[in-house]
């Protein structure tokens, strides 16, 4: 059995659904076992026992949320060596993809020893606290899907 984790941040609640969603599609495809924290529910040496990291969060001011910035520096203290990731974000109106192309740079450079092995994942919220737009739910299930999928290879 494969274990993934997925940490995220979120002000509303919708990132954390697409996170349960993520979790759902990672573990449709057998032998995965997910977890999902928020930054503040875990220690960054809690990360040791996962094969898979996941980080995800909103879109603020076009920056990944604070709080998911602040996890990863702690984490950098950790030997993440050899583990794969991948990252999401949730966001309003015009903005798809730019928190999480912000959240991959920051992952390879402050977590270098971890493998992104899918492309970041965006999912639109249809005003500031939501909801999520239709047809966000079964992507970030598809997405959780693919994840899995590399991280049985
Ligand atoms: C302070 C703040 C700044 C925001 N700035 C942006 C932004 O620049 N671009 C964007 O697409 N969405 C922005 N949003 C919308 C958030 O992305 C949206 O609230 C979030 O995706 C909802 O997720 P949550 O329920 O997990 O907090 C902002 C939201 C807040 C609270």
């Amino acid at each position: 059995m494969k274990k993934a984790i997925i940490v995220y941040e979120s002000l509303y609640g919708n990132t954390k659904r697409v996170a349960q969603a993520i979790k759902d599609g990672m573990e449709k495809v057998g032998n995965v076992e997910c977890s999902i924290k928020k930054t503040s529910e875990i220690h960054t040496n809690d990360l040791l026992r996962y094969d898979a990291i996941l980080f995800g969060g909103p879109n603020h001011n076009q920056e990944p949320a604070r709080n998911i910035l602040r996890f990863i520096d702690r984490a950098t203290i950790v030997d993440l060596n050899g583990k794969i990731g991948a990252a999401f974000d949730t966001y309003t109106g015009g903005n798809i993809g730019i928190a999480v192309a912000k959240l991959e740079t920051i992952i390879r450079e402050k977590l270098s020893g971890m493998e992104l092995v899918a492309n970041g994942f965006s999912a639109l919220v249809e005003d500031r606290r939501g909801p999520l737009a239709n047809e966000e739910i079964p992507r970030a299930t598809e997405f959780g899907a693919l994840v899995g999928r590399k991280l049985l290879i």
